[in-house]
Formats: C-alpha cells, sequence, structure tokens
C-alpha cells in the first residue's frame, strides 16, 4: 500500500469534496494517511479526522510560521493530544528563514521545546526546514539525537540528506521530485537508500507533475513514486513496497491482521 507520510486534509481547501476525496483513497490503493498538524487550531480538527476514518493518524505540533502562538498552556494541550492512541508523531516543527514570520530566536526556542517534549513522550517528530539548514542540522545533533524524524518536503544538498541520513532519519519526498528544475531533490533521491525515503503529498500544496499548481491530493502519489523509481532504476512497485516499510517504522505503525 501508499503510505502518505504527510498530508493536510484539515486545510480549508477541503472542505467543500473532503468526504468524497477520502472515499477514494483505499481503491486507489492510499491505505494510510498521516495529517500533520501546523496550527494550534488544527489540533482538534487533526483528531477528528483519526476518528472518523480508519486509515488516518494524525500529528500535532506548531509549525514555525507559527512560533509566536505557543505558550506554556498551549504545551500542556498539546502533550494531551499527543497522548491520543492515534496521533503517531509530533509536528510539524523546525525552521523557516524564507518566510522568516516569526524571530528566529523564537522559531529555535520553541523548536527545541518541541523536540524535548516529543523526547518525552518517546514519540518520533516531523521536521520543517527551509532556507534554514545549518541551524536545523545543529539543532537536530543536539536537541534529537537517536529520535526517529522525517525531515519532509526536503530541500537541501544530497550530501547534507546523507549525514541525516546517517542519523537515522527519513527524508521526505513529494510532488516537487516531479519538477523538472528539481535538480538537486533528483539527485538527492538518487544518493541516498530507498530505505530512507519516505512519501508524502504535503497536500493540498506540492502537486506533482501532470497536476502541478492545482490542489494537491495523496491519489497524486503514483506519480512521485513513478519519478522515484525512474531516478533509481527500479520498479515503482518496489518503491511503494519498501516505502511502506519505512513509513511505518517512522510512526510505528503496525500491520493489522
Ligand atoms: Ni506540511
Amino acid at each position: 500500500m501508499i503510505i502518505d507520510t504527510h498530508a493536510h486534509y484539515d486545510d480549508e481547501q477541503f472542505d467543500e469534496d473532503r468526504e468524497s476525496l477520502l472515499a477514494k483513497m483505499k481503491n486507489a490503493g492510499i491505505g494510510i494517511i498521516v495529517n500533520a498538524g501546523s496550527t494550534i487550531s488544527s489540533w482538534e480538527k487533526i483528531r477528528k479526522l483519526t476518528k472518523e476514518y480508519p486509515f488516518i493518524y494524525g500529528a500535532v505540533g506548531v509549525h514555525p510560521d507559527e512560533a509566536g502562538t505557543l505558550n506554556e498552556e498551549q504545551m500542556a494541550r498539546m502533550s494531551v493530544f499527543l497522548d491520543e492512541e492515534k496521533i503517531v508523531a509530533l509536528g510539524e516543527i523546525g525552521l523557516d528563514y524564507y518566510w522568516d514570520k516569526e524571530s528566529r530566536d523564537l522559531q529555535k526556542k520553541w523548536f527545541i521545546r518541541q523536540l524535548d517534549l516529543a523526547r518525552e513522550k518517546n514519540m518520533p517528530v516531523i521536521i520543517h526546514s527551509r532556507e534554514a539548514a545549518a541551524d536545523t542540522m545543529e539543532i537536530m545533533k543536539r536537541h534529537a539525537a537517536g529520535m526517529k524524524a522525517v525531515i519532509h518536503c526536503y530541500s537541501y544538498s544530497a550530501e547534507m540528506a546523507k549525514e541525516y541520513v546517517k542519523m537515522g532519519y527519513y527524508i521526505g519526498v513529494g510532488g516537487v521530485v516531479t519538477f523538472k528544475n528539481a535538480k538537486k531533490l533528483k539527485e538527492t533521491v538518487q544518493e541516498i537508500p530507498l530505505s530512507s525515503i519516505v512519501l508524502e503529498t504535503d497536500c493540498p500544496y506540492l502537486a506533482p507533475v501532470p497536476y502541478r499548481g492545482k490542489r494537491n491530493c495523496s491519489l497524486y502519489l503514483s506519480y512521485v513514486a513513478e519519478e522515484i523509481a525512474k531516478l533509481k532504476g527500479i520498479s515503482a512497485e518496489e518503491v511503494v513496497r519498501q516505502t511502506e516499510i519505512n513509513s511505518r517504522d517512522l510512526y510505528n505503525l503496525q500491520r493489522a491482521e
């Protein structure tokens, strides 16, 4: 089965047709979707989605663009959400120096605090990092050693990806890999082992070719799997088979017998 390790079905872009869209997943081979958290207001919506759909799991956390909304009270609330059975990770968290919506010191403070909470709970983390390569690496080394993590929507060098792989982390690959100009990501996929790659949409964003620019959804992950297969000279089935194993390991998802 295909596992989408990072989606945002709580987004209002799905309000019109969420139910009919999610009803199509099973027949298209999308067996599991992990819905990542980004804002404080997303947590309750995500919890509800995990209750309504057996194949949806969730993560809660606060995106670096929203770091200013965090405080001790919200950290305590997050901790309660993390105890829910189908909340399987803390995220997405990290650093975003592209938008720089919050001061870098504030982003770092709450990134580290959320990593500490994940360690306390023994839970994997979903990392968002944009134009903050060096600081992210440094914080992961100091605060996330030995933890399970995925560097989601990976956008840095192949060299750095190899370093993350050595640290035991997974690299999240989505629609961008199908873009003609995504030279760095294509090179990364060729240079790291398939055993370190997980599939993700980040939907509604980042739809793969031929849907680039449109609303993304998990149904399009087959295009991502095909591109990875092409880059690695293997079959798409092999990509799906191995990334399922990787995603189950990342989020501790047992196979239903
Ligand atoms: Ni995301």
